[in-house]
């Protein structure tokens, strides 16, 4: 789909460029503030009225062929971003700005991206998982962006960034991150682990995969 094209504003490129540099530096960044607020705010209004209608399902674990429902991984439940509204193609549009930043910046090659809104109910939560295996190459870099207004510590819902395996068998905790209204996270896909921690509160998100293109003469690499 064609994205319409908005100016990238100079606030836009200074949060381009502070997540392209994290992430060079160190492989992830976490950033407050990031979308026009009206903007993360329709998408809030998006999710909460898309998950009164059901739209939304239980979360899948596993690759394409292996898709299952595992109650005990993961509790939240789904629905995949299509461009369908105004807000969602700005979206799109602000991720795929970021995407041609970072290829910019830092040759990462990075070719589509997919994303899905996810609602956790209270009592969700996501065990310790990485979102892409070595090898695999689809996966390269996860994000998430949070839409909850007046998210406190109380509420849960944290997200948990762990450093992944040294070889010694331990993984070290990186940071801990609520799922605050207009923040965004953003990791390299297969190096950190990271989970969500049970939620008290029912709790709105966007995850997001920037992928390279895996196409093969025998497969083209679907859309998502
Ligand atoms: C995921 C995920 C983290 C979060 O969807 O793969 O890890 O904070 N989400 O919602
Ligand atoms: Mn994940």
């Amino acid at each position: 789909m064609i994205q319409p094209q908005i100016a990238i504003d100079g606030e836009r490129s200074r949060i381009y460029d502070h997540i392209a540099r994290h992430v060079l530096e160190r492989g992830w960044c976490a950033i407050a503030d990031v979308l026009p607020p009206e903007l993360c705010q329709s998408l809030f209004l998006e999710a909460a009225v898309q998950a009164r209608g059901e739209d939304f399902r239980p979360a899948g674990v596993g690759r394409q062929d292996e898709h299952r429902i595992n109650r005990f991984v993961r509790r939240d439940q789904i629905q995949w971003l299509e461009g369908t509204t105004p807000a969602q193609q700005q979206w799109l549009g602000w991720m795929d700005g970021l995407r041609l930043h970072l290829n910019r910046q830092l040759f990462l090659g990075l070719f589509g991206f997919e994303s899905h809104f996810a609602r956790y109910p209270v009592g969700a939560f996501y065990r310790k998982h990485v979102d892409a295996f070595r090898g695999d190459a689809n996966r390269v870099l996860s994000t998430v962006l949070y839409l909850n207004p007046d998210w406190s510590t109380e509420d849960g819902g944290t997200l948990v960034l762990y450093d992944g395996d040294d070889g010694s068998g331990e993984q070290r905790e990186l940071g801990r991150f609520l799922p605050v209204f207009n923040s965004l996270v953003v990791f390299l896909s297969e190096e950190f682990p990271h989970e969500v921690l049970p939620t008290r509160r029912e709790r709105y998100s966007i995850a997001g995969w920037f992928r390279i293109n895996t196409s093969s003469e025998q497969r083209a690499d679907p859309a998502r």
